[in-house]
């Protein structure tokens, strides 16, 4: 049998196939943008988020928390803070829920 679609319906399909590998390639680079922004993260606290000497690890804690605690640097809400506050200010707010995110989802060692 040979089902022969009408070509609108060809071209819907088509579109649809189109904007699936879009939005996948759009989901690639924010993925590849997290991790450029969380390695510089990691020069303190570790590629993992977890090595943490006299840097708090963030590895595997609430994502609630790091994110509150990233705005409140930002925010200069924090006084005991040596350099923080001059990093958090370089994101925007999305972009440190999105760090929070990252670390919040990486294993405890
Ligand atoms: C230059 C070293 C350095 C870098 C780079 C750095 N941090 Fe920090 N981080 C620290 C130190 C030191 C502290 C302790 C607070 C302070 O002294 O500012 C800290 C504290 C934190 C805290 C609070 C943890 C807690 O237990 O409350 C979070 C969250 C955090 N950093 C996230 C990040 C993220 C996300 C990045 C990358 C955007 C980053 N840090 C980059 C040194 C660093």
């Amino acid at each position: 049998m040979n089902v022969r679609l009408p070509r609108a319906a060809t071209a819907a399909i088509a579109a649809s196939l189109l904007l699936g590998a879009t939005q996948q390639a759009l989901a690639d680079d924010y993925d590849l943008q997290r991790e450029v922004m969380a390695g510089g993260c990691a020069n303190c606290h570790g590629t993992d988020g977890a090595r943490a000497g006299n840097v708090p690890p963030l590895a595997g804690r609430d994502a609630d928390y790091l994110e509150e605690r990233l705005l409140a640097f930002k925010r200069n809400e924090v006084a005991d803070t040596t350099i923080m506050n001059r990093i958090a200010k370089g994101f925007s707010d999305d972009e440190l829920a999105s760090l929070a995110e990252h670390f919040a989802n990486v294993e405890q060692e």
